[in-house]
């Protein structure tokens, strides 16, 4: 993993990222665990990118708000992101889960992580000190067994 500059996302962009995860949060389709959660992000391009969780009656199909926006941002063509949020229409903040901090982290190390809420609480973190030590694939140098 090649280093990369400390990401700084300007308060305007902050708040476009924060209205873009709000609005993102009523699209969630979350009737079984009727939590919803919006995300949006931000990478080299400079385009907004957001999304919502997306459940499914076979539970463990389901997919977070967060990958839903990175995925969308990686695939328009971004490859190194700058900011993510994540918001829930909660009294206090969420973080982002395990498999997702894994995601966020192969797209940036110092990616700047705002979780915010309809309550007064906003966190801030660094992708990199979410999820420290995180899985990196080394291919190996022998030949393969199977
Ligand atoms: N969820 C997210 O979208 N993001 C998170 O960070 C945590 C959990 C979703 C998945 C599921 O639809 C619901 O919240 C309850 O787990």
């Amino acid at each position: 993993m090649s280093r990369q500059a400390a990401s700084v996302v300007t308060d305007r962009v902050r708040g476009e990222l924060i209205a873009a995860a709000r609005a993102a949060a009523a699209n969630a389709y979350a009737p079984y665990s009727g939590f919803r959660v919006g995300a949006a992000c931000i990478g080299g391009s400079g385009t907004i990118h957001s999304g919502a969780n997306v459940e499914n009656a076979s539970y463990g199909l389901t997919i977070c708000a967060e990958r839903v926006a990175i995925f969308t941002a990686i695939a328009s063509g971004d490859r190194v992101l700058s900011a993510l949020v994540v918001y829930t229409p909660t009294a206090a903040p969420t973080t982002p889960c395990g498999a997702c901090r894994q995601v966020l982290t192969e797209f940036g190390e110092d990616v700047s992580v705002v979780c915010c809420c309809d309550g007064d609480d906003v966190l801030d973190f660094r992708s990199g000190a979410l999820l420290p030590e995180r899985f990196k694939l080394v291919p190996p140098t022998e030949g393969r067994d199977s």
